[in-house]
């Protein structure tokens, strides 16, 4: 079966899916975007995803395509079209076609609109949750507006990169003062021998994961304490567990950080019960 994407209005097979050369998130990264996660047919968090697609586009002064009704439509088509179970759905909005210019164009331009779903190997990704991941640190050498979902991710795909040259599978961004940031597409928690679980606060130099957010939900709900606070990458090292969360793998623990074994160097306990907890406290449309 061939893949379809959802390009600007029409639903075309994967070959014939293609963008305008002069589209600024080609030319400029002038977009932004959300991946969600697909499980049992069913898409996860929805309304906070397209909520947060909302503020990003807003950030950027990029207008929303279409209404958010009819963009739900779009995406649950891609979904039934592509016969994804398990899997995820990325969403890409730019500003639109226009002869190349670093200014806004000054024309009002339909922004461009691509949906693609994709299916995830579950029996995989379950494999890689019972082993944990190694992870290497990178200077986290990023602007400063990471809150936003842009398109723009040089960094992070030198970040992974260079995860993946060093034998690790990904890398978290560490600032000047030695503060750990975030993951290259996912946000970064510890649990410290206390057991207490620190994840950074959310501002300008992070990206409120959705994934983060909910999981509040499940940490209260478990009784667990919990800390917003920055940081270092000394404290990880000394850290009980540690774990990263994303839309596309959940709760993934880590159990190594550069040449660092944490905890017994197997994934620990709470990251474990709230991989399990969490799609209790997700929303499924
Ligand atoms: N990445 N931080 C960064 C830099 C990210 O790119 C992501 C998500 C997150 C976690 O956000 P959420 O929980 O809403 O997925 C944090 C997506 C999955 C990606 O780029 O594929």
């Amino acid at each position: 079966m061939s893949r379809i994407v959802y390009v600007n209005g029409r639903y075309l097979p994967f070959a014939h899916a293609k963008v305008h050369v002069e589209d600024r998130g080609y030319q400029f990264g002038d977009g932004v975007y959300e991946v969600c996660e697909v499980r049992a047919g069913r898409l996860i968090d929805e309304r906070r995803h397209l909520q947060r697609l909302e503020r990003s586009l807003a950030e950027l002064r990029i207008r929303m395509p279409m209404s958010m009704r009819a963009l739900g439509i779009i995406v649950r088509e891609v979904i039934i079209r592509n016969r994804i179970g398990y899997g995820i759905v990325y969403l890409q909005i730019t500003r639109g076609v226009a002869r190349r210019d670093h200014a806004f164009p000054s024309r009002p331009v339909q922004p461009s609109l691509v949906v693609t779903a994709r299916a995830l190997n579950k029996v995989r990704n379950e494999a890689l949750a019972e082993k944990g991941i190694a992870v290497v640190t990178v200077p986290d050498n990023r602007w400063g507006r990471v809150d936003i979902k842009t398109i723009g991710l040089l960094p992070n795909v030198l970040a992974r990169q260079a995860a993946l040259e060093r034998g690790a599978r990904d890398a978290w961004f560490v600032d000047t003062h030695g503060i750990v940031t975030e993951a290259s597409s996912a946000n970064v928690w510890i649990v410290t021998s206390a057991g207490t679980l620190i994840t950074r606060h959310a501002d300008n130099a992070i990206l409120r994961g959705i994934t983060r957010t909910v999981l509040f939900d499940a940490i209260r709900a478990e009784g667990l304490a919990v800390e917003e606070r920055a940081f270092t990458l000394e404290e990880a090292y000394r850290a009980r567990e540690a774990f990263i969360t994303s839309a596309s793998q959940i709760v993934l623990p880590v159990v190594r950080v550069n040449d660092r074994i944490i905890g017994d160097g197997k994934p620990g306990p709470v990251a474990v019960l709230l991989r399990r907890a969490y799609h209790r406290f997700a929303e499924a449309g």
